[in-house]
């Protein structure tokens, strides 16, 4: 295994407004971000990461600032990153490298396919999509990452008693995801979580919902739990 980036490994800061620091394409942050090659054909979830624990999902993870707070305080759950923008993804390993965290990796590449063919049916106890790219114009709605299609895959991987957790400030496509998640005959809806008081720059779970909430939006929260 590579050496990890070394520079402070008690590091147990989240700078998420760094956008200094360089991206070291160069270095090798396995196993901390690795591409769906070097995955291969299937995610074994027990040897994938440090220990077997429980999986959750943080599907387009961004610059990682739920996995990082997530995995750093939740110990014995095991945290899957999918980001299709490897510059985000590898600054979210990166991050994660630096504290050798052994219950935390990112994948750069396409969630659909992570979901589709690498990760075993029922072997999510929770999945994450907060701030899912809006596409607001027309002739690119397609692209939004929620359609019967991915909540199909949601519900292969996420085993029954799962939880499946969407925010977003975008209010038109939080109807399109109620709508697809109320209605797949896999899922219940449960009553989502109530706003928390932020009292510091690190009391938000994303930073999205940091940079939303600052300038006044409204969050949409949606949780529904797997049949
Ligand atoms: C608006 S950002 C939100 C990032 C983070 N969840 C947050 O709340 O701060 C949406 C992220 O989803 C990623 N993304 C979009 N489609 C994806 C896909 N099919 N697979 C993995 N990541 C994807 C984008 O690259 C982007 O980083």
């Amino acid at each position: 295994m590579p050496a990890p980036m070394n520079d402070s490994p008690l590091d147990t800061t989240f700078d998420d407004h760094d956008d200094s620091t360089p991206e070291r394409g160069h270095v090798d942050l396995r196993p901390w971000f690795q591409t769906l090659e070097d995955v291969g054909p299937t995610l074994d979830p027990q040897t994938f990461f440090a220990q077997p624990a429980p999986l959750e999902l943080d599907i387009g993870c961004g610059r990682g600032l739920f996995i990082f707070k997530s995995s750093t305080t939740r110990l014995d759950t095991n945290f899957l990153g999918l980001e299709l923008d490897f510059k985000e993804g590898r600054r979210a390993a990166r991050r994660l490298a630096r504290r050798e965290q052994p219950n935390a990796r990112i994948v750069g590449g396409d969630a659909r396919e992570v979901l589709l063919k690498k990760l075993p049916a029922g072997s999510v106890t929770a999945a994450h999509v907060y701030f899912p790219d809006p596409w607001w114009k027309k002739k690119h709605m397609r692209r939004r990452l929620f359609t019967d299609q991915f909540v199909e895959l949601l519900s292969r991987v996420v085993m029954p008693g799962g939880h499946v957790h969407s925010w977003t400030d975008v209010e038109d496509y939080f109807v399109v995801i109620q709508g697809l998640m109320d209605h797949h005959p896999e899922f219940e809806k449960l009553p989502p979580p109530p706003e928390q008081e932020a009292t510091s720059d690190d009391d938000y779970h994303t930073s999205f919902e940091r940079r939303k909430r600052q300038d006044g939006w409204i969050i949409h929260r949606g949780l529904w739990r797997r049949k």
